[in-house]
């Protein structure tokens, strides 16, 4: 599995660009599953068939979020913008990576005073990024406005964690994808969707959900986790203390049969689990829940330190808790 994790988040593939990152995981699961479908807006869609007319949809967003290159300068200096959140405190001094080609975002002060209030009040329109070149017809070969970026990052594995970017939501993925190779006979049938565009707004989701109209849907991802120096004093979440089940987060309640019902799960089976109430975000259960007539929707989440810069962090067995939790719940089915 720790390959496999290596493997899903070094792939750059930001939102609206998931092409790269959808073939990466159709590989790992083609021998895996029963049939799948890339929908109008590139969601993958998997399926394995169970006994009952049933069914249980699981998803992760496979996108991350990234920049976008908005304007180019006479000297080859880019300007971007966000795609999804990225704040442009984590993103000064990062490394991007925009195809094959590599920039270093740098802040404009032409006096120290200049920098100082920059920095204090930071925005994209004082950034700019360096691909190394010295004019725009140079820059505009490598990364012509509209290019799309993401960190770029390595997988590090350091005792009981895991650190890389794109733990969200590629973390979640995985965990999909493990279900699915070790799922032999599910009770109903159990679709996987690796959703687009959810750090756009929850765009792939909602139309993945009116299309399959499953029983239930179940987002997968990370959450913020609480266990740091002086973290949120609300937030109760940690890293190795199990599963997440979330009781609530910004956009939506999960439904309080799936909770209960998984909560029951951890029990009967000993996994390790956490409820969960974020005061901020949303996932993709956002997406399922008010599409259609309604389908009732939950989120299981894996505790995570650092969302949204090149360095998340996660737990060994918390992965592992989540892969369990969700593999009982297909296996006992609705
Ligand atoms: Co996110
Ligand atoms: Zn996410």
């Amino acid at each position: 599995m720790k390959e496999l994790i290596k493997k899903l988040t070094e792939v750059s593939s930001p939102s609206g660009r998931e092409d790269v990152i959808r073939e990466v995981i159709l590989q790992e699961l083609k021998d895996h599953i029963d049939g799948y479908k890339v929908d109008k807006l590139g969601n993958l869609i998997v399926w394995k068939n169970g006994q009952t007319d049933k069914k249980i949809l699981l998803d992760a967003h496979m996108d991350e979020i990234g920049v976008v290159v908005t304007n180019i300068d006479d000297n080859g200096f880019l300007r971007i913008d966000m795609v999804g959140g990225v704040s442009p405190y984590t993103i000064l001094n990062s490394k991007i990576k925009f195809g094959n080609t590599i920039g270093i975002v740098g802040i404009e002060g032409e006096t120290v005073n200049d920098l100082r209030n920059n920095l204090k009040e930071l925005s994209f329109d004082k950034l700019f990024v360096d691909i190394g070149v010295k004019s725009r017809e140079e820059a505009e070969k490598l990364c012509p406005i509209g290019s799309f970026g993401t960190y770029d990052g390595y997988f590090v594995e350091q005792g009981n964690f895991y650190i890389s970017k794109s733990m969200d939501d590629r973390i979640g993925c995985v965990t999909i994808i493990e279900l699915f190779k070790r799922l032999s006979n599910p009770k109903n049938t159990i679709y996987g969707v690796f959703a687009v565009q959810e750090e756009i707004g929850i765009v792939g989701a909602r139309v993945a959900g009116f299309d399959i109209e499953p029983d239930v849907a179940i987002a997968i991802d990370v959450t913020g986790a609480g266990d740091t120096p002086k973290a949120n004093k609300r937030t109760s979440m940690e890293l190795g203390k199990g599963v997440c089940i979330k009781i609530k987060d910004g956009y939506s309640i999960s439904d309080k049969k799936i909770v209960e019902t998984l909560k029951n799960l951890a029990e009967k089976y000993n996994i390790p689990y956490q409820m969960e109430v974020l005061i901020y975000g949303g996932t993709d259960a956002r997406g399922y829940q008010n599409t259609k007539a309604g389908i009732p929707s939950a989120t299981v989440s894996i505790a995570t330190r650092y969302i949204h810069t090149p360095n998340e962090m996660v737990h060994k067995d918390d992965v592992e808790a989540t892969i369990q939790l969700l593999i009982k719940y297909v296996e006992e089915g609705i």
